[in-house]
């Protein structure tokens, strides 16, 4: 699966152009393993142009809020998601639980939240330089993944995102990568994990790393974020991956 992450990047033009991009240069086969997640100001705008255009992709949104029994100026709820076409929803991207110290009794909240709409989740982890370098990364991991198992009913995807290959141009080696997933997944057969969707690997991921990092054994798909931008960029890597 390839999950295309805009982040706070992208305009209703580009959105088109992203659209008609991948609806002429991916067959259908392999749109539907695209996941679309522009910023939630255009989400309704992607999903008439994917329902008008019958795409075979889908559409997720890049974050979501607790279920607020209080009120919550500002907040997005699942239901308001699923209204607006997404199938899909990023959890704990390290942007945000850097920048909005997101943690994981709160993030907890959110994938409650979207479990409780059906929708998919795709649940980001991923350890800092410092802690990779004091050698702390599976603990982290395993700390962050402790939540997994606290939803019964939640369909989801783990992304192993190593902080310090995001937005870098550089991704991380894929024998590491490959280490990384191993242990991802026993932890999360140790959690038993029922409906895991997959572990994709996102940060720096660019045409030439892609289909070695996909290649790899453990490795379920990959989440895009500055080459996603790009349709064609996007497109090729989608193509290129899939076919030998
Ligand atoms: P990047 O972003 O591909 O630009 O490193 C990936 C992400 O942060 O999801």
């Amino acid at each position: 699966m390839f999950v295309a992450n805009w982040k706070m990047n992208g305009s209703g033009a580009m959105v088109n152009k992203w659209i008609e991009g991948v609806d002429s240069s991916i067959p259908a086969l392999i749109q539907s393993k695209c996941i679309f997640c522009p910023p939630s100001c255009f989400l309704y705008h992607a999903s008439c142009l994917i329902e008008e255009q019958d795409l075979k992709i889908s559409l997720g949104a890049q974050d979501i809020d607790p279920i607020s029994e209080t009120g919550l100026t500002g907040g997005i709820s699942g239901l308001m998601l699923k209204e607006l076409g997404c199938k899909y929803v990023i959890i704990g991207h390290s942007e945000r639980r850097e920048n909005y110290k997101e943690e994981n009794s709160l993030l907890l909240k959110k994938i409650l939240a979207a479990a409780s709409e059906k929708l998919k989740i795709i649940f980001c982890i991923g350890e800092s330089l410092q802690e990779k370098e004091a050698g702390e990364t599976y603990n982290v991991l395993k700390h962050q993944l402790e939540i997994t198992s606290k939803v019964a009913n939640a369909k989801i995807i783990i992304a192993y995102e190593p902080v310090w290959a995001i937005g870098t141009q550089n991704s991380a080696e894929p024998a590491y990568v490959e280490e990384v997933h191993i242990k991802i997944r026993e932890e999360l057969k140790s959690l038993e994990i029922k409906d895991l969707l997959g572990v994709i690997y996102g940060g720096s991921v660019k045409m030439d790393s892609a289909k070695q990092i996909l290649s790899l054994d453990n490795v379920d798909g990959l989440l895009l974020g500055r080459a996603s931008l790009d349709e064609t960029e996007f497109s090729s890597i989608a193509l290129k991956s899939t076919t030998n």
